[in-house]
C-alpha cells in the first residue's frame, strides 16, 4: 500500500503505479463498506473540490458531488458556460485561481485535440491536484470503478479475457476515452485483452503502443481484432460500446456516414450466447438502447451496468482521499 499521494494529480492511470492503483482499490473497497453499514467516513472535512464540465454529465457529476459530501467537505459543480472562460479566462489563471480557492479541481473536458492538453495546463499552474472526469484520451475515474467491478465479480483478472468492442450509436459521436482508458488499465493487470473495432474506429496509436507494452511487461496477451462475433468467443467480460470515427474524420457529417455502414454492431443475446456462460457484460452509460445493447442484454442477468455505476462514487472517494486530504 502506497500512502504518499497527498496532491497527485489523476489525469491518466497510466502515471499511476499498480501500486499505487492496489491502494485506491483497497481504499475504495473499506469505503465502500463503511458506506453500507453507516459508518461516517469524513476524511476531507472542510475540503472543497471544484469541479468544472465543458460537456454534460449524469454519472460524473453527481457521483463526486455526493462523493464530496459523504467525505464531509463540498463538491463546487461550475459550468463553463456560467464562469468568464469565454470571456479570456486562459487555463493558467484557472489552475493559479481554482487551486488557492479549494482542495481540488475536477475538470471534464472532450473537446477533440484540447481536453487533455487544458487539463495538463491547469495542472501546470495549480497548488491543488487535478482530477480528469474525462478528456477526449482518458476517462480514470470511469476505468478504476471498471476495474473495482471486474475484481469483485471475477476475483484474480490474471489470464481472464475482456472483449473491449466497439458498438454501433447513433445519438452522437462519442469519445473513444473509455476504450482507450480500458486497454490501458486491463493490460496491467495480465487480463488478455482483444480491442475490436471496425478499420474505421482506430484508436490513438499512441495509446495502442502503450496498451500493447503493458501487456507484455505484465505476462498478458493484447490483440486487436475487426469481427465483433469473434471478439465475443470465450470471453469472460464483454465491454462493448460506440466511439466516434475521430481518428478517421473529424467531420461530423462524414464521420456518422461511417457510422452507419455498422448498424448490426448491437450487443444482443445472440452474440452474449457466444462469450463464456458466466461472462458479464458492461457499459458506462449512457447507452442507446436497443440499437447499442438490446433490452435483454443491458436489462438481462448478466449486465452489471449498475454497480458499475455505483463503483464510480466509492472510486472516486478513494482517490479524493487519497490525495486531497
Ligand atoms: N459514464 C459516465 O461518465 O457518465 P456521465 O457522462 O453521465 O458522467
Amino acid at each position: 500500500m502506497q500512502t504518499n499521494l497527498r496532491g497527485r494529480d489523476m489525469i491518466t492511470t497510466q502515471e499511476w503505479t499498480r501500486e499505487e492503483i492496489d491502494t485506491v482499490m483497497d481504499v475504495a473497497m473499506d469505503l465502500k463498506r463503511s458506506r453500507a453499514l453507516g459508518l461516517p467516513h469524513a476524511y476531507l472535512r472542510d475540503k472543497v473540490l471544484a469541479m468544472l464540465f465543458f460537456f454534460s454529465s449524469t454519472r460524473t457529476r453527481s457521483s463526486f458531488e455526493a462523493g464530496m459530501a459523504q467525505l464531509g467537505g463540498h463538491g463546487m459543480f461550475l459550468a463553463h458556460e456560467s464562469t468568464q472562460i469565454s470571456h479570456g479566462d486562459t487555463a493558467k489563471e484557472i489552475g493559479e485561481i481554482l487551486g488557492r480557492y479549494n482542495d481540488g479541481i475536477a475538470i471534464r473536458h472532450c473537446d477533440w485535440g484540447i481536453g487533455t492538453q487544458y487539463l495538463r495546463w491547469v495542472a501546470e499552474a495549480s497548488r491543488s491536484p487535478v482530477l480528469n472526469m474525462q478528456c477526449e484520451t482518458y476517462h480514470p475515474f470511469q476505468i478504476l470503478a471498471d476495474l473495482m467491478t471486474i475484481k469483485e465479480k471475477k476475483g484474480d483478472l490474471k489470464g481472464k479475457t475482456i472483449s473491449v468492442s466497439w458498438a454501433y450509436a447513433a445519438s452522437y459521436q462519442k469519445p473513444m476515452s473509455v476504450p482507450q482508458s480500458l486497454i490501458l488499465l486491463m493490460t496491467r493487470y495480465g487480463m488478455n485483452v482483444r480491442l475490436v473495432h471496425p478499420p474505421e474506429f482506430q484508436l490513438m496509436p499512441h495509446i495502442v503502443e502503450q496498451a500493447a507494452e503493458n501487456a507484455r511487461k505484465h505476462h498478458g496477451s493484447f490483440e486487436i481484432m475487426d469481427d465483433f462475433d469473434a471478439g465475443m468467443k470465450d470471453s469472460d467480460v464483454i465491454y462493448a460500446k460506440s466511439w466516434g470515427a475521430m481518428n478517421t474524420t473529424t467531420d461530423n457529417a462524414e464521420g456518422a456516414a461511417i457510422i452507419d455502414k455498422y448498424k448490426d454492431w448491437i450487443t444482443d443475446e445472440r452474440r452474449m450466447a457466444m462469450a463464456n456462460e458466466d461472462a458479464i457484460y458492461m457499459h458506462p452509460l449512457p447507452a442507446d438502447r436497443n440499437v447499442e445493447v438490446t433490452d435483454g442484454v443491458i436489462d438481462g442477468p448478466q449486465s452489471v451496468v449498475f454497480d458499475q455505476a455505483e463503483n464510480r462514487l466509492h472510486a472516486q472517494k478513494a482517490v479524493m482521499a487519497l490525495t486531497m486530504n
